[in-house]
């Protein structure tokens, strides 16, 4: 933590961050499975950092972070751990950056900040060069000019140092180099160009077209480049060379659709003299549309164009050198906490980011709340078959209590999200108190993983499955799929009583679970397997009868399901009350950012922004509770009958179908 003056500094940055950029494949949200034996998107990540021994210095993730002072436009900004209420998040900006040029370029990206920052956080933005006072100046006059029609509170929260980086003196440089950058959009993304008549190559920023747009990526070789104008037809002169095209007169799409069916092995769009550099992406039905082909946006180099003019030769490769972090977040409690992957340029990651750490903030708060806690698991490593697995003996005189949470949370086998697993697969946690019991190794709680993020900790209310705990010695295995990368888990069992005020009398306890429905492939005969269920209410004293069911859609047939379509899942009364949960978000683009202010985890190394068939990455799979005492004849029999729906209609796959996994209950209370 000590003070960095001697040698150049991103030099000396550039010695301690291992090169960990590699290529990656696309995942399509229409076609991707939650079968993630395929190591293919993000999936080398995992192993490519901390290669040699850790240095011995600097604080990690979740270390308090140390008080400073940096000086702003505005005058100061101090920071003393403890004095600050909300989150401050620190922003080193470089024009060298490509991805930070458009993220500080687009409108859209500078509106969200200004826009949807939450009330809580602070923004120190910073810049690691030499123009630092021009960079402070320009990034607050963008921001400014973003607020125009705005609330100016926010600018209120957004302090611009113009002291660089390598000067300020205190540990940020340190955790910035330190740290690195890992994952998408970090590193300088480059462009290579060379040429026989030129003695030096030309090198410039680039920023590739969207993730999850182009499936192709660029070769470790060099590639001829042919001027191409603007782009907007096929010409055959660009066969198995670069394409060399000018922004404007069609659309991104139409252009590297055009090079694309020209035999082209990728396209570099110019900016026009005096634009930014753009995020190349598809619009609505072009996503459907596979090109093959990479393609990024840099800025017109004069160079090129000239030895073009002249009838001279120029090839082109690609390159990425590692570089700081670009982000690192000081949470409400104090600690530093990393940022996560900033999968296209727009501060809307920063902005999920806050919100997640203002989660976690009430989330601390809640569990100060008074509770019986019964520690099941204390960062035991999840692996394999076999899972984690504990046996707890049960406190007496749990009886009283009428609520049950499961606090969770999976983190990594080092500190930092490098060391993490890099694919999203469901968590199950079976519990069983007796073997003779029918409710031995059912699940009491589902979680799905992160892409590559250990922060992950999820409060879960599963106050219904009380019953489930039939003994006071009960076996607890947490499992993901075996062939996952390990997870540190914890959780505590949190038994309280909903109502502190209220009169016990008055609370209602769940006495009986009766299983219901699960899931299963979801093709054209799964409604076909389930019958009517009759049943009476057990016994006169029972108060209120729920309805049950924690319901995740996976794989992917032709039509996305079930992880990416929309499913409907009914569960029919006595013939006349249908009782429906509809997975209307899943394959929206931003689905799951939704749901960052419940606990999902943002800014993970993967898609977790398309909303899911009941779930998210990096969440707890909520459990679905319907009150169904009025829809019964408590006195007689009853019937109930699920079954799930695709559109409306019996799913119908011509291949690969999905399937659901499901576990539904009624549930009794008195
Ligand atoms: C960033 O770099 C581009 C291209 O080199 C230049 O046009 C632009 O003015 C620079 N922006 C800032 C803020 O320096
Ligand atoms: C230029 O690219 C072509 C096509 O990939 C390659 O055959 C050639 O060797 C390259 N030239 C140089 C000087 O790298
Ligand atoms: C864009 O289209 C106009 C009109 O066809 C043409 O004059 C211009 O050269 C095109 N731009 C480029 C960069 O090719
Ligand atoms: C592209 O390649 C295909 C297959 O090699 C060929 O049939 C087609 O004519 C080529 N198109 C152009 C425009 O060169
Ligand atoms: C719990 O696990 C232990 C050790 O594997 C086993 O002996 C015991 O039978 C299990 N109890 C139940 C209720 O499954
Ligand atoms: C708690 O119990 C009191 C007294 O029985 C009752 O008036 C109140 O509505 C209850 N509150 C909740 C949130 O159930
Ligand atoms: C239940 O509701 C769903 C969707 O609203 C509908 O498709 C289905 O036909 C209904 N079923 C019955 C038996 O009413």
């Amino acid at each position: 933590m000590g003070l960095m003056r001697s040698r150049s500094p991103l030099l000396w940055c550039l010695l301690l961050v291992a090169a960990q950029v590699t290529g990656a494949t696309k995942r399509f949200r229409t076609t991707v499975t939650e079968d993630e034996q395929v190591q293919g998107f993000f999936g080398s990540w995992g192993s490519t950092k901390a290669s040699g021994p850790e240095p011995a210095s600097g604080p990690e993730p979740g270390d308090l972070a140390a008080a400073f002072t940096v000086p702003t436009l505005a005058g100061e900004l101090s920071y003393q751990p403890g004095a600050v209420p909300g989150s401050l998040l620190i922003h080193a900006f470089t024009n060298k950056s490509g991805f930070l040029e458009c993220l500080w370029s687009s409108e859209s990206s500078l509106s969200s900040l200004v826009r949807d920052l939450p009330a809580s956080t602070q923004v120190l933005f910073l810049s690691l060069d030499d123009s630092a006072v021009s960079d402070a100046l320009w990034m607050r006059e963008q921001l400014q000019r973003a607020a125009v029609h705005s609330k100016k509170e926010v600018l209120s929260r957004l302090h611009f140092s113009p002291v660089p980086v390598f000067a300020l003196g205190n540990w940020i440089p340190n955790v910035l180099c330190y740290w690195g950058c890992f994952g998408f959009n970090c590193g300088f993304s480059q462009a290579v160009f060379t040429s026989k008549e030129w003695k030096m190559p030309v090198i410039i920023k680039r920023l590739d077209a969207r993730y999850d747009w182009l499936t192709g990526r660029w070769g470790q070789r060099s590639y001829q480049l042919i001027d191409a104008g603007d782009g907007c037809h096929p010409t055959p002169i660009v066969a198995g060379a670069v394409a060399w095209v000018s922004e404007g007169n069609c659309s991104f799409f139409t252009k590297v659709q055009s090079m694309a069916k020209s035999n082209a092995s990728g396209v570099l769009v110019y900016a026009l003299p005096g634009n930014p550099i753009q995020d190349m992406n598809c619009v609505e039905d072009e996503c459907y549309v596979q090109l093959g082909i990479p393609a990024a946006m840099v800025h017109l180099e004069l160079a090129v164009e000239q030895a073009f003019r002249l009838g001279q030769k120029v090839n082109v490769s690609f390159q990425t050198t590692p570089s700081p972090s670009f982000f690192i977040g000081i949470n409400q409690q104090g600690a530093l906490s990393e940022m996560g992957s900033f999968l296209y340029p727009t501060f809307s990651f920063i902005n999920w980011q806050a919100q997640w750490f203002d989660f976690y903030a009430a989330l601390q708060l809640k569990l100060q709340n008074p509770a019986q806690v019964v520690p099941v698991f204390d960062k035991v490593q999840m692996q394999g078959d076999k899972g984690a697995v504990a046996t707890v003996v049960l406190p007496l005189g749990l009886s009283h209590f009428d609520t049950l949470e499961l606090d969770a949370s999976l983190s990594c086998p080092g500190r930092r999200d490098s060391s993490c697993a890099p694919w999203d697969h469901t968590v199950q946690l079976f519990v069983c108190c007796n073997h003779l019991s029918p409710y031995c190794n059912i699940e009491l709680g589902r979680w799905i993983t992160t892409f590559h993020r250990g922060t992950g900790r999820w409060l879960t209310d599963v106050s219904p499955l009380i019953p489930l705990l039939d003994s006071n010695k009960c076996n607890f295995t947490m499992k993901t799929a075996p062939w996952a990368k390990p997870w540190v888990v914890s959780l505590n069992l949190r038994f309280s009583v909903s109502n502190q005020t209220g009169h016990r009398l008055e609370t209602l306890r769940p006495f009986r679970a009766v299983p219901l429905y699960s899931g299963g492939t979801f093709d054209k005969n799964y409604n076909k397997r389930y019958q009517p269920i009759k049943f009476s209410v057990p016994s006169s004293s029972t108060k209120k009868v729920e309805l049950f069911a924690v319901i995740t859609g996976h794989g992917s047939d032709e039509n996305g399901c079930g992880e990416f379509c929309v499913t409907s899942h009914h569960f029919l009364i006595n013939a006349a009350f249908n009782n429906t949960l509809s997975f209307d978000s899943a394959g929206t683009a931003l689905g799951c950012t939704q749901r960052v202010k419940d606990g999902a985890v943002p800014n993970e190394h993967g898609t977790w922004l398309y909303g899911r068939g009941g779930w998210c990455d990096g969440l707890q799979v909520d459990p679905w509770r319907i009150d169904i005492t009025k829809q019964l004849d408590l006195s007689g029999l009853n019937t109930v009958i699920y079954f799930g729906l695709f559109d409306g209609k019996d799913p119908d796959p011509s291949q690969q179908p999905g399937y659901i996994i499901m576990q539904s209950f009624l549930i009794f209370y008195k």
